[in-house]
């Protein structure tokens, strides 16, 4: 399936979706990616999971893809290379991290920030800084928030600095937690919200790399 909307490639920024599990975020922004006001476009796919469903989503599109992990790449060096060639050959001016469960190198945080703010973004699903940072990721967040009893949870989109969760936030939306919550009937609520805050946090900030803005 392609795009049905697509205005020439040169009129929008070339966006990585980098993702590791099953991709909703990746085809949210996808979706979005066809809109024909839409600034960017989803150039390729980055995982280190060459079988989950963001990979799977991406070649349903017939977005490029790439695998690149440390069974690839096990040298730390190596594996930093492969990710910058992969992403100069395709042009990438902008990063989505979407679920994507490996650290990137501090080499691609560098070449990503020419003017010293980064073009790579994060989505988290708590409000950030509270339940964020190393162990916080999946359904240990929404544990961690029903267990310390929050009455508010919600989505963070943030830049990467290159550390877990701790780039200057750009955006949240919050979300009510219900008595009856669970981990993951949480989980789906929050889930809903990110796949509506992040492609408009992408869009906004496709828009500022084409007015000289980031
Ligand atoms: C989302 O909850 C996101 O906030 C987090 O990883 C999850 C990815 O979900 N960073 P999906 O693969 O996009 O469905």
């Amino acid at each position: 399936m392609t795009n049905p909307n697509d205005k020439p490639d040169s009129a929008r920024i070339n966006l990585a979706v980098f993702a590791s599990g099953s991709g909703s975020n990746a085809e949210a922004i996808i979706h979005y990616s066809w809109r024909t006001t839409s600034a960017f476009r989803v150039a390729l796919m980055v995982s280190n999971n060459s079988r989950c469903g963001a990979m799977e989503r991406a070649m349903m599109f017939d977005i490029p893809t790439v695998h690149l992990s440390s069974t690839t790449h096990p040298n730390a060096d190596e594996y930093a290379n492969a990710l910058a060639s992969a992403l100069q050959e395709h042009q990438i001016e902008m990063i989505a991290l979407a679920g994507f469960m490996k650290k990137l190198p501090q080499e691609i945080v560098q070449i990503f920030s020419p003017k010293g703010r980064s073009r790579i973004f994060n989505i988290h699903p708590s409000l950030l800084p509270n339940f964020g940072g190393h162990a916080m990721y999946g359904m240990n967040v929404h544990k961690a928030v029903i267990a310390a009893r929050e009455s508010t949870s919600g989505c963070t989109v943030h830049e990467v600095d290159g550390e877990y969760d701790t780039g200057t936030i750009i955006a949240q939306k919050s979300v009510a937690v219900l008595m009856a919550d669970t981990p993951e009937s949480l989980a789906a609520r929050v889930l809903a919200f990110e796949h509506e805050l992040y492609p408009d946090v992408l869009q906004q900030k496709a828009l500022e790399i084409q007015n000289n803005i980031l």
